[in-house]
């Protein structure tokens, strides 16, 4: 091939990918009612609008960050979760557990803990976090994940876990959990596992320091040996959470 026709090539493709984009550009991106439902409004808001030449968007969104064809967890963390503050509130946590000596499975459920937090559901983290990854990890450390959500309202002298002052800034100084996690928490204590939760919540570091950043490759070998990466890719695979990587990697598919 002469240098020329393949620069002519190379034009061509740059030509049809932004004719791709443009054609992506004008689909219409349909917004889940629980986005709308976030502005307080229960809603279908445009997704019905489709018609001839009018499309909703199905597939990739142009507008997030590229992901492979086989996205591993570490490219999850790369291309689907908030950058800075939330990403490294998770590497802190998981730093501090290392630094704490806990062993690797509870390292990984405070590298893991908030993700949905970072990267899915605010509402009920811990319990969206455990689902998402209970098919990859030990049950230990997605139980532990789960419980998080309810035993941080609880302070636990023994190793010295108070009520976050984060929390009172957070939800005001007289917020009550609601029933189901006391109740969860009730549950929570009685069970073997229950310092295994604990010790998130005692490595769920609030107020890092800023100018210390950990990088993900710390942990490459510890998700190695306990993240069970599916080798078709997080969300092309079949577990009953693969729809929710699905999710994560396309939020927008109009269905
Ligand atoms: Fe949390
Ligand atoms: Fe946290």
């Amino acid at each position: 091939m002469t240098a020329q026709s393949a620069s002519t090539m190379n034009e061509r493709a740059d030509a049809l990918e932004l004719e791709q984009m443009k054609a992506l550009d004008e689909r219409i991106v349909a917004k889940s009612v629980l986005y709308n439902a976030a502005n307080g409004e229960i809603t279908m808001g445009n997704a019905t609008s489709y018609g001839p030449g009018r499309h909703l968007l199905m597939g990739e969104d142009p507008r997030l960050p590229k992901m492979p064809e086989k996205p591993t967890l570490t490219d999850f963390f790369r291309c689907r979760l908030v950058q800075g503050r939330g990403y490294q509130h998770l590497l802190q946590s998981a730093n501090l557990a290392q630094k704490n000596g806990l062993p690797e499975k509870l390292v990984l459920a405070c590298l893991l803990h908030d993700i949905a937090v970072v990267g899915f559901i605010r509402s009920d983290h811990g319990y969206w976090g455990a689902q998402l990854l209970e098919p990859y990890v030990d049950e230990e450390t997605s139980w532990a994940i789960r419980m998080h959500q309810a035993l941080r309202f609880y302070p636990d002298e023994s190793v010295g876990y108070g009520y976050p002052e984060t929390y009172v800034r957070m939800f005001g100084e007289d917020y009550k959990p609601d029933a189901y996690i006391e109740a969860e928490y009730q549950r929570a204590r009685k069970h073997k596992w229950y310092m295994s939760a604990r010790m998130i919540c005692v490595n769920d570091l609030y107020s890092f320091d800023p100018n210390v950043t950990v990088s993900l490759e710390q942990f490459e070998d510890i998700i190695g040996r306990h993240f069970r990466q599916p080798k078709e890719g997080l969300g092309n695979d079949n577990t009953p959470a693969s729809h929710m990587w699905r999710t994560m990697r396309r939020p927008c598919n109009g269905l």
